[in-house]
């Protein structure tokens, strides 16, 4: 059985984040969306929220479990007898930090691998900032977020924390 994490702060998920996840599952048998807590990004909704949304937005998938977690990724993937971390690569600015966390994730636990994917063109440019951003200040984020996640921010950005 082949157990992937894909790890991230999804504050919130994205179509780009999705995309990562829809090409991670042709590699794997069970994929682990790995919500981080990352209470010091000061995020704009809980890492249960941020969680329930995905299981929302995947719940016709029955091989994506989605959990939080606080603490060190590899412990948890080590927890989840995972085989390799998934992060998504979108252009080279992600390159260094993407580089660094991986070497330090193979020191903490060299059996687990990194493998990182590319999201489609039209994603490239997509970040949880940019939807946060853009329905903070009363646009359409549709083509960045699915319908459960669009509802979700204008919830938010209308005062309801
Ligand atoms: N499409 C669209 N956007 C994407 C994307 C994709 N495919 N991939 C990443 N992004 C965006 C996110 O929306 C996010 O945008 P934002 O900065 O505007 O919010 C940004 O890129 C990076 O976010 P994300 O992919 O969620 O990763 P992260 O950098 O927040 O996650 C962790 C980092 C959680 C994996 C890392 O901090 C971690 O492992 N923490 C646990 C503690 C630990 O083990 N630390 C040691 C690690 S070396």
């Amino acid at each position: 059985m082949r157990i992937a994490i894909y790890p991230g702060t999804f504050d919130p998920i994205t179509y780009g984040h999705l995309d990562v996840i829809k090409r991670a599952l042709s590699l794997c048998d069970k994929l682990v969306v790995a919500v981080a807590d990352r209470r010091e990004k000061d995020p704009l909704f809980s890492a249960e929220e941020r969680a329930e949304l995905i299981r929302q937005v995947l719940a016709d998938e029955p091989r994506v479990e989605t959990e939080a977690f606080s603490g060190l990724l590899t412990e948890f993937a080590k927890s989840k007898n995972a085989n390799f971390l998934i992060r998504g690569l979108r252009a080279v600015s992600d390159f260094d930090y993407e580089l660094q966390m991986a070497l330090t994730n193979r020191n903490l636990a060299p059996e687990i691998e990194t493998i990182f994917l590319m999201p489609a063109q039209n994603y490239i440019f997509i970040s949880s900032s940019l939807a946060k951003e853009i329905a903070r200040l009363g646009g359409d984020v549709s083509e960045l977020v699915p319908p459960a996640v669009e509802a979700a921010l204008r919830k938010r950005s209308a005062g309801d924390h």
